[in-house]
């Protein structure tokens, strides 16, 4: 029978150790390769920004860029789709296209993740059933700056601001107004605001009420020759108010504040719409309030709320009523006192009628102040987001009047806890202001202010 007779091969000991190692590293980069995922997907659209609907079990959801669909669902399977529509209110600050999509059917104080296309994932909550933490912040600003912009348009800061509140994972957050300053900064301000806010936008729902800036004539100098004023329809496209309300004088011929100029080829009010709104988070029911900057927008507002709130104060569930809203009420610093006049007349008379109205929150002026709680409501000022630092009064009398009990000009927002029959707000030290580090100087991230606001028991517990 024939046999067929391979040569021996010798190896030598050093070219047997060397396939060996070289056989297991194939092993392990195989391992590596099966156990580690592909590279992470990178979103190709851009402004991304989620909102809650108008009761917990719906989210919009809000976008820039070529892709209509969006996969949702409680983990990164998804399970579910969507797809988009572009929003009521166009914004024009840049070209779109603009999307929104309303997710219904969703369960209240939940965590779900999303991907917009084949994008990254990122993840809401919607409002939370029990207890829970949320942000406050206002007059931003953004990282833009033009070149053709004066110093105060420098605030990289902003960054930091939004990545520090990001790393406090709160349940959502509310913007007291005056966001982009594209009227002070140049147009490029707004598409930078939705950008700059993406590492908390993706992972947390925003709920703005708009600010004076939002509407605001070129503030030039800083800004760059030819900007335009901004107009709300380039957040009002961008955002969906919870709830919404209309103003009275928001009609449909209106091209000033709240409405905006017409867009060719309709002649009439391209932002009718969206001017205020509400929601309930974990038994608050916290209301949105419109820009006050004239008297009648006040009146409104307190018209409109009257039901809303009257309803809550009936419904056991509700256990606190929160405004928040862009202009103060009380402050030390007393600019705009006439205007004052009316938002005092209105909580005054709100809060006669409805106890659980217990907390206001304004914004405006560019720093932190506490109030002592005036005729059964604690005032809050929350404009320290960044933009810049306001002068405080020098004399002591300011604050006595006010009833101040803690002020601050450095960058700061509020870190509302709601946990069992305590509501906590904490004042945090923000980023350090680049312009002036030294004034009100604090440690990033420090408490500089904590009050307790006590709720009553949750029924059935
Ligand atoms: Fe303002």
């Amino acid at each position: 029978m024939f046999a067929l007779k391979l040569p021996r091969i010798k190896l030598s000991r050093k070219l047997l150790l060397f396939v060996s190692i070289a056989m297991l590293i194939a092993v392990i980069m195989v391992a590596v390769s099966v156990v580690r995922p592909s590279a992470a997907a990178t979103d190709t659209d851009d402004e991304i920004v989620v909102n809650f609907g108008d009761q917990a079990s719906s989210m919009y959801v809000h976008w820039r860029g070529p892709d209509t669909t969006i996969s949702y669902g409680t983990d990164s399977s998804y399970g579910s789709s969507a797809t988009a529509s572009p929003p009521a209110i166009t914004p024009v600050d840049i070209t779109g296209p603009f999307w929104e999509v309303k997710l219904d059917s969703l369960t209240a104080g939940t965590l779900y993740h999303y991907k917009i296309g084949q994008g990254a994932d990122h993840t809401f909550k919607t409002a939370p059933t029990g207890d829970f933490t949320w942000a406050d912040i206002g007059d931003t600003g953004t990282t833009f700056k033009d070149p053709a912009a004066g110093p105060e348009c420098a605030t990289p800061w902003l960054a930091d601001h939004w990545q520090q509140i990001a790393d406090e994972h709160p349940d959502f957050v509310t913007h007291g107004g005056d966001i982009s300053y594209a009227n002070k900064c140049g147009v490029g301000s707004v598409h930078q605001f939705f950008q700059d806010i993406k590492p908390l936008s993706t992972t947390a729902a925003m709920e703005f009420a708009w600010g004076n800036h939002e509407y605001g004539g070129t503030t030039s100098p800083p800004a760059p020759k030819g900007t335009p004023p901004d107009r709300l329809a380039n957040y009002k496209g961008r955002l969906t108010m919870p709830n919404a309300q209309v103003l009275s004088s928001d009609t449909a011929t209106r091209l000033t504040h709240p409405g905006c100029p017409a867009v060719a080829p309709g002649t009439g009010n391209s932002c009718q719409g969206n001017d205020w709104g509400w929601f309930d988070a974990g038994g608050i029911r916290f209301f949105l309030w419109p820009e006050g900057g004239e008297p009648k927008s006040v009146v409104d507002a307190e018209a409109g709320s009257d039901p809303i709130m009257h309803a809550a104060q009936d419904d056991p569930n509700i256990r606190m009523i929160v405004i928040v809203a862009h202009r103060p009420v009380v402050s030390s610093i007393t600019a705009e006192l006439p205007l004052r006049a009316e938002l005092n007349k209105a909580m005054d008379t709100l809060h006669g009628k409805y106890s659980k109205l217990r907390l206001y929150i304004g914004h405006h002026l560019h720093g932190a102040e506490v109030m002592a709680p005036r005729n059964g409501v604690t005032y809050l000022m929350d404009g320290g987001g960044g933009v810049e630092e306001v002068k405080f009064p020098a004399s002591a009398k300011a604050y006595e009047t006010a009833g101040s009990l803690f002020h601050s000009s450095h960058p700061s927002h509020l870190l509302g806890t709601v946990s069992g029959n305590t509501m906590t707000l904490q004042y945090i030290c923000g980023p350090v202001f680049g312009r002036n580090p030294n004034a009100d100087a604090c440690t990033p991230g420090d408490v500089m202010y904590s009050l307790n606001l006590d709720l009553p028991a949750v029924p059935g517990k």
